[in-house]
């Protein structure tokens, strides 16, 4: 079956906008479908699609490391140990982190020499956290508690999906 988002000209949306829109198209376009690489990309698609970040993609806790999932990007590392770079952090601590410089963030795991400054969102199962959102953006300070609070709604939509 084959799901289509209608195209938009997101150059009028504010942030909240934007975010209104994909909460909004998310469940319609993940509910039909049951494999979740099918979802999960699609998913990331949709927010590359509204934003425009240079790199979006989810990390899932698999034996005690995360694994790289479907993204949007340029490649990536595809393992991280917990408590390393702000993926691992965001997963031991199991909360959001918002990364104004990531060049001021110790232990940042750089996979791309263009990215300025991340996100990421811890994703629960009930009290464990089973895989990170991890948004970059090639501008410094992109991020800020508007984008931590919807992608944290964001996240808790996926959760079925995963
Ligand atoms: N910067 C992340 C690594 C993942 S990439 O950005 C896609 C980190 O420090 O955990």
């Amino acid at each position: 079956m084959s799901m289509e988002v209608q195209s938009v000209d997101f150059s009028t949306y504010t942030k909240s906008d934007k975010y209104k829109w994909v909460h909004e198209q998310l469940p319609p376009l993940l509910a039909p479908e049951s494999d979740s690489v099918a979802n999960l990309g699609n998913a990331m698609a949709l927010l590359k699609d509204t934003f425009c970040w240079w790199w979006v993609g989810i990390y899932r806790v698999s034996q005690n490391e995360l694994v790289l999932g479907p993204f949007q990007g340029p490649v990536a590392c595809t393992r991280i140990a917990l408590g390393r770079g702000v993926c691992g952090s965001a997963w031991q601590q199991q909360k959001t982190i918002v990364v104004p410089n990531v060049h001021d963030f110790p232990g940042h795991i750089a996979c791309s020499a263009f990215s300025q400054s991340e996100i990421v969102v811890p994703i629960f199962k009930g009290e464990e956290v089973v895989a990170v959102l991890d948004v970059d953006s090639e501008h410094l300070a992109h991020f800020d508690e508007i984008d931590a609070r919807e992608l944290g709604i964001f996240c808790a939509s996926l959760v079925p999906y995963l």
